[in-house]
């Protein structure tokens, strides 16, 4: 009997470490403690909800619940191991997605079951409220699973990252979400297996139809957004499967998407309700196509010539972005910074919110490679300054530079902050060729007359203009 009420309390203590896993992974110094905290929590959490299922005369013996919880631990502590050593940092967005997409999973398969019976006991009379606590477990579950496997699609670069429009989609979203507005409702009332299917089916070709519209530049959002979703999913596991623990955690995880969602809105000067619903109510067209008659000549750049450009210069900002990640050039790149630096050239960092994909990716970069906190600035504390510098660096940068945003309203990116480089007296853009970045729409800065490209890797670049300016 004190073990069951142990059990109890178990819950609660779980939630709890779970709270300060959250706060912990807040901040770099305080995250290895936090994952210990949720690490904590979890085997908390497996203990308390395994062995009240042994109490309530479900399981033959407590030997055998242990045995399952410390089996199941394991397994899925040998796959997170897998999967955190084989992934890339560069990959972490579409491992999200991935999981995203599971939880939702989980929570339809959860949902469904506690409809048709609950531990191998047919159910039977749900009351109005449980039926919606149901249905809408298994709506939120489907969307976020299809949502997420169509973002992992675009994050993987399986499908394009370009937004799907097409004629009449207004039309026919519009249609989807009255058909499953009324599906809830009829299922709220009427509680028939068959609405309870229609209701997924529908719910899965929404959540595709959500997020295809949904251009590379916004996948940021996207990406935090289904966090969120997979939080209330887990809610609705919580409410079907009676846990007051998958309540609370699915819950925090809905509460910090959701705020998490806000932020990067409003870093990118987007509305969450336009991102969300965006492609349900907008019938603009997307005119990217690339203007030929806009194009002037592109510059090519030698290292030697850019080394001589960098050597006249007196103040230097740097722009890394996601090429800067795929070449790990961030070592070289604190090198090349020195060797400016020895020349008594000021040079300085600028970082974009969503520069590379993730959050706070190129700070991670950049601190590995043990470049000085007091050189690396923000957009909002950096921009007013390339008017006085005299050599903008792109480096595996682009769609953050793309002064589309600015100048373009029907650019997908159109209203994004960017960094403003091309006011810089000379920009070296370092790429490997005249490609687009992530958004898939073409940079004409490119093509302007105070931009030179230097093509190539960028780490290799980067060697090369180091000894390009040590031979000076
Ligand atoms: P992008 O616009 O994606 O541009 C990166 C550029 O790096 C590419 O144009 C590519 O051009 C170049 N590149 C790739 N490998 C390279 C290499 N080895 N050496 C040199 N250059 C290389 O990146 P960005 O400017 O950092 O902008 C980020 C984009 O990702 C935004 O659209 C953002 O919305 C999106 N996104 C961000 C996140 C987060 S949270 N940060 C998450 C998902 C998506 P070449 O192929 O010509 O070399």
């Amino acid at each position: 009997m004190i073990l069951y009420y142990i059990c109890t309390y178990m819950s609660l203590v779980a939630s709890v470490l779970f709270i300060l896993a959250l706060r912990g992974l807040s901040s770099a110094k305080t995250s290895v403690n936090g994952n210990r905290f949720g690490m904590a929590g979890m085997a908390l959490a497996l203990l308390g909800t395994q062995i009240p299922i042994y109490f309530a005369q479900l399981e033959v013996s407590l030997t055998l619940t242990l045995v399952k919880v410390i089996i199941v631990a394991i397994l899925g502590g040998i796959i997170g191991y897998i999967i955190a050593k084989k992934v890339s940092m560069t990959a972490l967005p579409q491992l999200l997605a991935g999981f995203h997409s599971l939880v939702g999973l989980a929570a339809v398969f959860i949902s469904l079951a506690s409809f048709f019976c609950i531990y191998g006991i047919p159910s039977v009379n749900h009351d109005n409220m449980r039926a919606l606590e149901m249905v809408l477990g298994t709506t939120i579950g489907a969307i976020t699973f299809t949502g997420s496997v169509v973002a992992f699609g675009k994050l993987q670069g399986i499908i394009s990252g370009k937004p799907w429009r097409f004629k009449g989609q207004r039309q026919i979203n519009n249609a989807l979400g009255v058909c499953l507005a009324a599906l809830i409702v009829a299922f709220t009332v009427r509680q028939t297996p068959e609405l309870l299917i229609q209701t997924m089916m529908l719910s899965l070709v929404i959540g595709y139809f959500l997020i295809m519209p949904i251009g590379g530049a916004d996948m940021p959002v996207v990406i935090s957004m289904l966090n969120s979703y997979s939080g209330w999913a887990t809610v609705g596991i919580g409410f079907s499967a009676s846990n007051g623990l998958l309540v609370i955690v699915g819950a925090l995880v809905g509460t910090s998407g959701a705020i998490l969602s806000h932020i990067m809105c409003k870093g990118m000067n987007r509305s969450l309700v336009k991102v969300i619903f965006g492609s349900f109510s907008s019938h603009n067209k997307i005119t990217n196509k690339p203007d030929e008659q806009a194009h002037g000549n592109v510059k090519l750049c030698s290292p030697e010539d850019a080394g001589f450009i960098l050597q006249n210069a007196n103040s230097v900002i740097i722009v890394p972005g996601y090429g800067m990640a795929v070449a790990q050039a961030q070592h070289v790149i604190k090198e090349l910074a020195d060797e400016l630096k020895s020349k008594d050239i000021s040079v300085k960092y600028a970082i974009h919110p969503v520069a590379g994909r993730m959050p706070g990716h190129m700070n991670v970069l950049l601190a590995e490679a043990n470049i000085p906190y007091e050189d690396v600035f923000e957009l909002e504390n950096i921009n007013h300054e390339f008017g006085q510098t005299d050599v903008a660096i792109v480096i595996g940068a682009n769609d953050i530079t793309n002064p589309a945003a600015k100048d373009d309203p029907t650019s997908p990116i159109y209203g994004m902050p960017v960094l403003d480089v091309e006011k810089a007296k000379t920009i070296l853009f370092i790429k490997r060729s005249l490609g687009s970045g992530y958004a898939g729409i073409e940079n004409q800065l490119f093509y302007r007359d105070n931009t030179m490209m230097i093509l190539g890797d960028a780490k290799k670049v980067c060697d090369n203009l180091i000894k390009a300016l040590k031979e000076r």
